[in-house]
């Protein structure tokens, strides 16, 4: 079947589901793309997808689970039988039942899920000091899925119609795990080393940080994503809450060795 558009399709704090899904549409050379960002707190329009077309859909693993705040936003897309890849990049841990569920999500808004892949990114949490998956996804990463789409597009190809394409099985549980309810904390600001540049305002997927006569961070509104902090030129946001502290020194010492992306045909 001939697909007349791709869509881009990304929820992505710290940029790097947005890069694998980048870097599988170069692998479908020659179809039209647009991107749809769902990560600024501005409105999307809601929307339908033809069975013409094709979406990639990009989104975090956040514990175990598809990041709460990307299922909600997804919630504005539908399809018409409309070809689906999904992709979930998680931090070098684990992604447990984020693929099936965002699987069961396209499935529930009338996509078809015709390929799924995940991929490993820089963990929100790392930092200079206690590194996670470092600098993924890197260059072999991103070969990876654009060589993977290729392989979707020869699929597409050989495709009459969507309905009858093959969706592949995908690794998880249903019922799901328990996902992440909201934090009682956020990052906080060093006063001394904040420039008061604002860099961090635009970066924040839930308008959780405001300049007034200081940067504040409003930890009711804040998903812990980390954007503002890898985004802060003087590293004048820190993670300070304790818990937090805690998970991101057990990823440090027990999520060191490399894991590498899956693909499902
Ligand atoms: C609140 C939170 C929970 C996370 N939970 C997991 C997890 O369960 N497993 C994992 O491997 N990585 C986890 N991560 C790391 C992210 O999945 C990873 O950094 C991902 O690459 C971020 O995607 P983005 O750059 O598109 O925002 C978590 C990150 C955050 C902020």
């Amino acid at each position: 079947m001939k697909i007349k558009k791709t869509w881009l399709i990304s929820f992505s704090p710290t940029g790097t589901s947005r890069s694998v899904v980048n870097a599988l549409v170069s692998g479908l050379r020659g179809i039209p793309f647009e991107n749809i960002d769902l990560t600024s707190p501005g409105m999307v329009p809601a929307r339908q997808f033809d069975p013409d077309e094709l979406v990639i859909i990009g989104v975090p693993v956040y514990a175990g689970r598809v990041a709460p705040l990307a299922v909600k936003r997804l919630g504005i897309l539908r399809g018409n039988n409309t070809p689906a890849v999904i992709v979930v990049t998680y931090g070098n841990r684990a992604f447990e039942d984020a693929l099936i569920e965002l699987r069961d999500i396209a499935l529930q808004a009338a996509f078809r899920p015709i390929a799924a892949c995940t991929f490993i990114g820089e963990h929100s949490f790392s930092g200079p000091e206690t590194p996670i998956a470092a600098g993924r996804p890197d260059s072999g990463d991103l070969a990876t899925a654009e060589a993977f789409g290729m392989k979707i597009s020869e699929k597409l190809a050989a495709l009459d119609d969507p309905e009858t394409a093959h969706c592949p099985e995908v690794p998880g549980n249903s019922p799901y795990k328990k996902g992440m309810g909201p934090l009682p904390f956020a990052p906080v600001l060093l006063e001394s080393a904040c420039t008061q540049c604002a860099a961090c305002l635009p970066v924040c997927p839930t308008s959780a940080i405001s300049l007034g006569t200081t940067i504040e961070v409003d930890h009711t509104l804040c998903i812990f994503c980390c954007a503002c902090i890898k985004v802060c030129p003087e590293d004048a946001l820190i993670i300070d809450a304790d818990p937090i502290k805690q998970i991101r020194q057990w990823l440090f010492e027990h999520c060191t060795e490399r894991k590498e992306p899956e693909l499902y045909l």
